[in-house]
C-alpha cells in the first residue's frame, strides 16, 4: 500500500515517520521548500523528541520519501493524508484554505481511486466540502473516478508526539464505509493487532470529537486556573485541591494543573473554532467561551500577581525559564509567555530569558520587543542580575537548578512559579519571596 502524507508539520511529519515505522512505504510532500531540502539531509524542521532517530532509522530503510512535488504524490499513492494547517481566521473560524487548496489539486490530478484521509483539525461539514471540490475537479475534466473522504482527527501532543501516535488512546475514523474501513485497518494494521481502540463513526461526528475532546481540555484547564485564583484570596491550597479531585476517577488528575494558562497551537484555535461553529449553527456554546475568557484574564493575572509583589515593574529585569508553550517541544503558537513578556515590557520591565527549544521561534515572535529582551545560553546566566524569576514552562532541567547558585547571583530574589515546581520545595521560601500559582 503506497501512503502519502501532504503537510510535513508536527503532526504531518510525525504521522509519515510513525506509518513508515509501522512498515509502510511513505512519501511525505510539503510546498515548503527549504523544509525538504532539510528533511532529505535528516534535518528536522521542528523539535519533537524522538522523532529524528526513528526518521533516520526508516530513511536509511528508504521507507520514507520526500518531495514537493503533489501531482506526483496525488498520482503514484493509493492513500492520501491531509495534514496540513489550519490557522484561526479573524472571526475565530478555523481558516481552510491550505485544505481546500489540496483537495483541488487531488481533483485536478487524480488518476484512479483513492482514500483521502483527513488528519487535519476541521470544523465539521470539512470532509463533505473536500468530497465536493475533487468531484468538481474531476467533472471538469469530463471523468469518472472513484474516491473516498475519510476524517481521521489526531490527537498526538506535541513532546510526546511519537510515543502518542505509536501508542494512542484511541483511532477515530470517520466513515463507515466497509472498503475505505478495511484500507484504514491496514494503514493502521500496527495498532489494530495491538488491540488499540478503533472508533468507527460518521465524518462528521469524527469531525466533531476532535473539537469537542480539545475544548473540553481546554474547559478543565481554565476551570483548575480559577480555582487557583481562589485558592489564593481564601488561604486554600490548589495543589490538594487538584489532588484530591483527581482522585475521583470521574474526574481524573490529567489536565488539573494550575498555571499561567493554556497555549499552543491546539487548545487556542480549536476553542476558538468551536465557538464559531456554535455561532454558525445558532448553538451558544457558553462553557467553551468561558474557557477562553477565562485563559485570556489569566495570563494577565499572573502580570498583576507579578506587579503587585514587586510594587513598581518599571526598570526592573525579569529572567523568564521557558517561553515555549509546554516542555519538549519549540512550539511559541500562543505560548502565555508571549503575552506575559509583551506586557511586562509594556509596564517599563526588561528581559532576560532563557529556554532549551524556543528561544528561535520568540526572537522573531517577539521582535518588536527586541531591544527589551537579552536571550541567554542557561538558566543560570539568565537569572544573573535580574530581580526576579519567572518560571513559565516547566522543562524538565529547571525543577532541579542550584538554588543557592541561582540567587547568589540576583539583585533582588523574587521567584515567580507559575508552574508550581518548587511549591514544596523546603529551601524556597528561605532563599527568595516565592509566589506560586494558587498555593500559600
Ligand atoms: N500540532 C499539534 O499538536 C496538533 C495535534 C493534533 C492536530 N493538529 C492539527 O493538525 C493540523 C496540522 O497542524 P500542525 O501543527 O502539524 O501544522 P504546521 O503548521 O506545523 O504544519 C503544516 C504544514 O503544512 C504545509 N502546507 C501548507 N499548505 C500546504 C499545501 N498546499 N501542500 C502541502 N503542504 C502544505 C506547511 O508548509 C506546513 O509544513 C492542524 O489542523 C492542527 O490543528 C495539530
Amino acid at each position: 500500500m503506497k501512503i502519502a502524507v501532504i503537510g510535513t508539520g508536527y503532526v504531518g511529519l510525525v504521522t509519515g515517520v510513525c506509518l513508515a515505522e509501522f512498515g509502510h512505504q511513505i512519501t511525505c510532500m510539503d510546498i515548503h521548500e527549504e523544509k525538504i531540502v532539510n528533511l532529505k539531509k535528516g534535518i528536522l524542521p521542528i523539535y519533537e523528541p524522538g522523532l529524528e532517530e526513528v526518521l533516520a532509522r526508516n530513511y536509511k530503510e528508504k521507507r520514507i520519501d520526500f518531495t514537493t512535488d503533489i501531482k506526483k504524490v496525488i498520482k503514484e499513492h493509493e492513500v492520501l493524508f491531509i495534514a496540513v494547517g489550519t490557522p484561526p481566521k479573524e472571526d475565530g473560524g478555523a481558516d481552510l484554505k491550505h485544505v481546500l487548496e489540496v483537495a483541488a489539486q487531488i481533483g485536478q490530478n487524480i488518476n484512479e481511486y483513492k482514500v483521502i484521509v483527513n488528519k487535519s483539525t476541521v470544523p465539521v461539514g470539512t470532509g463533505k466540502k473536500v468530497e465536493n471540490i475533487i468531484f468538481e475537479e474531476i467533472n471538469k475534466q469530463n471523468k469518472k473516478i472513484n474516491f473516498d473522504v475519510v476524517s481521521n482527527p489526531e490527537f498526538l501532543r506535541e513532546g510526546k508526539a511519537v510515543e502518542d501516535f505509536m501508542h494512542p488512546d484511541r483511532v477515530v475514523i470517520g466513515s463507515k464505509k466497509e472498503k475505505v474501513v478495511e484500507i484504514l485497518k491496514e494503514v493502521y494494521r500496527v495498532l489494530y493487532l495491538n488491540q488499540t481502540p478503533f472508533v468507527f463513526t460518521n465524518l462528521e461526528t469524527a469531525e466533531m470529537i476532535k473539537y469537542a475532546s480539545n475544548a473540553f481540555l481546554a474547559v478543565k484547564i481554565s476551570f483548575i486556573n480559577e480555582v487557583a485564583l481562589l485558592c489564593e484570596k481564601v488561604g486554600a491550597n490548589v495543589q490538594d485541591v487538584a489532588k484530591a479531585m483527581g482522585m475521583d476517577g470521574r474526574i481524573s488528575s490529567k489536565f488539573l494543573h494550575a498555571g499561567p494558562g493554556y497555549g499552543g497551537s491546539c487548545f487556542p484555535k480549536d476553542t476558538k473554532a468551536l465557538v464559531h461553529i456554535g455561532e454558525i449553527a445558532e448553538e451558544e456554546l457558553f462553557v467553551v467561551k468561558a474557557a477562553i475568557e477565562a485563559n485570556e484574564k489569566q495570563k494577565i493575572k499572573m502580570v498583576k500577581k507579578i506587579e503587585k509583589e514587586v510594587k513598581e515593574v518599571k526598570n526592573k529585569t525579569f529572567a523568564i525559564l521557558g517561553l515555549s508553550f509546554k516542555p519538549e517541544t519549540d512550539d511559541m503558537r500562543d505560548a502565555p509567555a508571549l503575552t506575559i513578556i509583551e506586557e511586562l515590557i509594556k509596564l517599563g520591565a526588561n528581559i532576560k530569558a532563557y529556554c532549551p527549544q524556543g528561544i528561535k521561534e520568540a526572537k522573531w515572535r517577539l521582535k518588536l520587543y527586541k531591544d527589551n529582551i537579552v536571550y541567554c545560553d542557561n538558566e543560570y546566566e539568565c537569572a544573573k542580575d535580574t530581580d526576579g524569576i519567572i518560571l513559565i514552562t516547566e522543562w524538565n532541567q529547571f525543577r532541579g537548578m542550584d538554588l543557592k547558585k541561582i540567587k547568589n547571583n540576583m539583585k533582588d530574589n523574587y521567584f515567580f512559579d507559575l508552574r508550581n515546581v518548587y511549591f514544596q520545595n523546603l529551601n524556597i521560601r528561605k532563599l527568595f519571596k516565592y509566589f506560586g500559582v494558587g498555593v500559600l
